[in-house]
């Protein structure tokens, strides 16, 4: 059976993208046959690898990371894709609330459910009660606490309380001025030899791993 990791969260802008090629690109240079699936009807995702195949032409050696384009309208045929992999990826967009009978179905199908959240408090009154729904659910899913600065106050504030409502990835990522600079060409921070940053994704697609036994 393929695994399925469903990034998820109403909060826009939370890092659901960055973190969906991320987690992409880790399976694919695991040597995983995974897919994207690209729910969000602004195709970020989906640009992403188009931009990707462009760039492959010129440099093969970056692993190949195919997306699907699906719509939360017709969530079954994205799912279909989705089951037909040994991996996949589904980027989803923020507007849970306007499509919550289809993201419910995907959330109930994915083997993990990763909620990306900045440390802030606007981003936990987002989260908040959409990981409490799909606890209710009794479903698996972890929080990553993404853009986080560990100097702050704050972000020690923040983690302690999403600690106390959900599973907390024990890597967070940081804030990363540069994370969208290798975007433009369809690549992540994890296609480069050394890159600051990349150290946290790569341990997060870890725990995702081993959470998923894949
Ligand atoms: N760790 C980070 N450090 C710095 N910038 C980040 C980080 N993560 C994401 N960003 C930036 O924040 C913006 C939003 O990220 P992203 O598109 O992944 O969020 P999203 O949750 O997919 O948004 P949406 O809900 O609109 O689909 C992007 O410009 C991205 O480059
Ligand atoms: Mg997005």
């Amino acid at each position: 059976m393929g695994k399925i990791v469903l990034v998820s969260s109403p909060k826009g802008g939370s890092g659901k993208s960055v973190l969906a090629r991320h987690l992409l690109v880790s399976a694919r240079q695991a040597d995983i046959e995974a897919i994207g699936i690209d729910f969000d009807s602004q195709c970020t995702f989906d640009k992403w690898s188009r931009r990707r195949d462009i760039t492959r032409q010129m440099f093969p050696d970056f692993v190949k990371a195919p997306v699907e384009q699906a719509r939360l309208q017709d969530w079954r045929a994205g799912l279909r894709v989705a089951k037909a992999s040994p991996f996949a990826v589904i980027d989803t967009p923020p507007s849970v609330e306007d499509h919550l009978a289809a993201v419910s179905q995907l959330a109930e199908a994915a083997d993990i459910i990763v909620v990306p959240a900045v440390c802030t408090q606007d981003d936990i009154d987002s989260v908040a009660p959409w990981v409490e729904a799909l606890k209710k659910r009794q479903q698996k899913l972890v929080i990553v606490l993404n853009r986080a600065n560990r100097r702050t106050t704050s972000f020690a504030r923040m983690r302690g309380r999403l600690v106390k409502i959900a599973d907390v990835c024990p890597v967070e990522i940081p804030q990363l001025e540069d994370v969208h600079v290798p975007s433009s060409k369809g690549l992540t921070l994890l296609d480069y030899t050394k890159s600051r940053g990349q150290e946290p994704f790569e341990e997060v697609w870890a725990y995702i791993r081993r959470q998923v036994r894949i």
